[in-house]
């Protein structure tokens, strides 16, 4: 049985800073966060790492994830091709909100290049705060992917 609490986190080398700021804030409201890193700024693949938080979310070992690159759109794409994921890139509030409600994500991705911490927080924290809608809903994420 999947903690509905616990997160993977996940980034390339362009967002290691935002993506610590982010494990330390929502820790601090109770989230159990899974780190896989990376932990230097060496310049790595966004495939990889968006792939590895895909994977702990399919597996059921986690319930939700963040990942992070200079855009967001590239892990994004990756984290995308994993079956089961359903992941969208935000740069507002409102979007992360209805990815939730509407779409089901189940993970979110941000483009560190992008946002300032301040908004990166108050979009997790939207992302985070909002359940699944279900109802019209479901059936329309369930035409995404046809069992
Ligand atoms: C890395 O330089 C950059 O291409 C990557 O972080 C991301 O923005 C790709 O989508």
């Amino acid at each position: 049985m999947t903690n509905p609490k616990r997160i993977v986190l996940s980034s390339d080398h362009s967002a290691i800073e935002l993506r610590q700021t982010i494990a330390q804030h929502i820790a601090g409201q109770g989230w159990d966060v899974l780190d896989i890193g990376p932990t230097t700024t060496e310049s790595t693949h966004y495939p990889t790492h968006g792939q590895a938080a895909a994977e702990r979310v399919v597996s059921g070992e986690c319930a939700l994830g963040i990942i992070l690159c200079g855009t967001g759109q590239g892990i994004m794409m990756a984290a995308n091709k994993v079956k089961g994921i359903r992941c969208g890139v935000c740069s507002d509030t409102f979007s992360a909100q209805m990815i939730r409600a509407h779409n089901d994500a189940n993970i979110l991705s941000l483009g560190a290049r992008v946002l300032g911490a301040g908004l990166a927080l108050e979009i997790v924290d939207a992302f985070l705060s909002t359940e699944f809608e279900g109802g019209r809903h479901a059936t329309r994420v369930d035409m995404i992917e046809p069992a």
